[in-house]
C-alpha cells in the first residue's frame, strides 16, 4: 500500500495563510531540501502566486519558477490553472491559453492541475490539450461541492469525460474543506472503480475535517494527497505533511517521505512563521477551526463576506434572511459550486434580494453574464422564470464563451511594445495588465540606476 504527497507550502498554504506574500528569498535556501523530501510534487505556482509576485513582491513570476526549477531538478513542479480563465476570473481566447500553458511547461512546470469553477468541461479542454502537447502532466480537476445535483454519479461522469480527454490524473478539489470523511471515502472509491488514472485529493483544514477526510480517502485508494509542512498547515491551509505521513505509516502505508528532511524543512520555516505572526501577516484566526461552513453549507470565506457586506450597510439583523435566501438563489442558478467568483456573486445576489424586498429587482452584471452562459454551462437547470426576469427575451449563449473571443496574444504584444522583453512578459501583461506594466517600469528603473552606479565607480 502506497500513498504519495503533494507539498503546498509554496502555493496553497502560502496563499491560504499569508495571502501569498512569501518572497522568493524566504524559501530559496530550503529548496534543495524540498527537492530531497520525496514528494510526488511541489505545488509552487499558479493560483494567486503570479498576481502576488507582480503586485506585491516585485518579482517576475516566470523567473521565480525558473529558479525553483533549477534548485529542484528531481521533484515535479506543479501549478494550479483555472482552465480558460488561467489565473483570474475572465475568459481568455484559446491562443492565449495555449501560449500560457506552453510557456509554463517551458519554464519548468511538470504538472498542471486544471479546473473550471462550474465543472464545465469545455473550459478545461484547450488547457488540457496544450498541456499534453507539451509533454507535461494534465490533472483533470473536479470542484467538489454539496448540492442535490452533485451526486456520486455526476462526479464519476465528469471524471470519465476528463479521462477520455487524456488527463493523467483526476483531482478532487475541496476548496472549502466541506468534504466529510465518509463522503470523501465514497467518492474516491467510486472514482477508483470507474477510472484508471490516479486519484488525488485536495482539501483544506478550515472546518477541521481535513485530516480525517484525507485518512479515509487514502483508505478508499487515493494515490496522492495534498498537505502542507506542519508550521504552515491547518486552518484554511492543508493538513500537516508530517502528521499525515506519521498516521498513514502507522496504518502500514508506504509514504515515500524522508522524515528527517521534513524536520529540516519545518525547522527552516519556523522563524518565518514567527515573523509573520508578529507582523500580523499570519492572523491566528485563519489557523483556527471554523465549523460555520458545515452549519450553513457555504464556504467560510463566503460567510465572512456576507457578514461584512451587511455590516457595511448597517443591516446585520438581516443575516438570517440572507442565509435562507442564499440556497434559493443557488438553486435558481442551477447549483454553481460556491468557489470564487460564484460564491461572491451568489452572496451579493441573495443580499440584494433580501434588502430590496423583491427578488431579482437588482441584478449584478456578473449574474446577468452568468445566466447568459458567459461563465460556462450551469451544472443544473437555471430557473426559467428567473432567467426571463434577468435576460428578458435575450437568448443565452449556445456556444462556449471563448469561441466568441478574437485571438489576443499578438494584439497584447503590440500593445505593450518594448516594455515586454519576452513572450512570458506579454503573458504577464495579459493576465494582470496594470500590475505587469508597473513591474516592467520598475525593472527598467532599477537597471538604469544600476548602470549609473557602475559608471560612477569606473570614474
Ligand atoms: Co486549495
Amino acid at each position: 500500500m502506497k500513498v504519495q504527497f503533494t507539498e503546498t507550502i509554496l502555493r496553497d498554504a502560502n496563499q491560504s495563510l499569508i495571502a501569498t506574500r512569501m518572497p522568493f528569498k524566504e524559501f530559496e535556501e530550503i529548496l534543495p531540501e524540498l527537492d530531497k523530501a520525496g514528494y510526488y510534487s511541489l505545488e509552487c505556482w499558479g493560483g494567486a502566486t503570479f498576481d502576488s509576485c507582480l503586485r506585491y513582491l516585485s518579482e517576475d513570476p516566470w523567473e521565480r519558477l525558473r529558479k525553483i526549477k533549477a534548485a529542484c531538478p528531481n521533484t515535479k513542479l506543479q501549478m494550479l490553472l483555472r482552465g480558460q480563465n488561467l489565473l483570474g476570473y475572465k475568459h481568455y481566447p484559446d491562443d492565449v491559453v495555449r501560449m500560457f500553458v506552453k510557456k509554463s511547461v517551458e519554464n519548468g512546470i511538470d504538472i498542471i492541475r486544471i479546473f473550471d469553477a462550474l465543472n464545465d468541461i469545455r473550459n478545461i479542454e484547450v488547457a488540457v490539450d496544450e498541456t499534453l502537447k507539451n509533454g507535461a502532466i494534465a490533472s483533470g480537476t473536479i470542484c467538489y461541492t454539496l448540492s442535490p445535483i452533485h451526486d456520486l454519479e455526476s462526479y464519476v461522469k465528469l471524471a470519465k469525460e476528463m479521462e477520455k480527454m487524456g488527463v493523467q490524473s483526476i483531482c478532487v478539489k475541496d476548496m472549502a474543506g466541506i468534504m466529510g470523511p465518509q463522503d470523501g471515502y465514497d467518492l474516491v472509491k467510486a472514482l477508483k472503480e470507474n477510472v484508471k488514472v490516479p486519484v488525488i485529493v485536495h482539501t483544506h483544514s478550515t472546518t477541521g475535517l481535513g485530516p480525517l477526510t484525507l485518512q479515509k480517502v487514502v483508505e478508499a485508494g487515493a494515490d496522492v494527497i495534498d498537505t502542507a509542512i506542519s508550521c504552515f498547515s491547518g486552518g484554511t491551509a492543508q493538513p500537516a505533511t508530517e502528521t499525515m505521513a506519521y498516521a498513514l505509516k502507522q496504518q502500514g502505508y508506504e509514504v515515500g517521505l524522508d522524515m528527517d528532511v521534513l524536520k529540516k524543512i519545518n525547522d527552516f520555516f519556523k522563524p518565518y512563521r514567527e515573523e509573520t505572526l508578529k507582523s500580523g501577516l499570519l492572523n491566528p484566526v485563519v489557523l483556527a477551526t471554523s465549523t460555520d461552513a458545515l452549519n450553513y453549507q457555504i464556504p467560510g470565506g463566503m460567510l465572512s463576506n456576507l457578514v461584512a457586506q451587511l455590516t457595511a450597510q448597517n443591516k446585520l439583523d438581516k443575516l438570517d434572511e440572507v442565509l435562507a435566501e442564499t440556497p434559493r438563489v443557488r438553486e435558481d442558478l442551477g447549483y454553481p459550486p460556491l468557489v470564487t467568483p460564484m460564491s461572491q456573486m451568489v452572496g451579493v445576489q441573495a443580499t440584494a434580494n433580501v434588502l430590496a424586498g423583491e427578488r431579482y429587482k437588482n441584478v449584478s452584471k456578473e449574474i446577468k453574464n452568468y445566466v447568459k452562459g458567459e461563465y460556462g454551462k450551469a451544472p443544473g437547470k437555471i430557473n426559467k422564470d428567473v432567467q426571463k426576469l434577468i435576460l428578458g427575451d435575450e437568448e443565452p449563449l449556445k456556444i462556449r464563451f471563448a469561441d466568441t473571443l478574437e485571438p489576443g496574444f499578438e494584439k497584447a504584444k503590440a500593445e505593450i511594445g518594448d516594455k515586454a522583453r519576452s513572450d512570458e512578459d506579454v503573458l504577464s501583461y495579459i493576465a494582470f495588465p496594470a500590475q505587469a506594466e508597473a513591474f516592467f517600469d520598475k525593472r527598467q528603473q532599477k537597471e538604469e540606476n544600476t548602470v549609473k552606479y557602475s559608471i560612477r565607480r569606473v570614474d
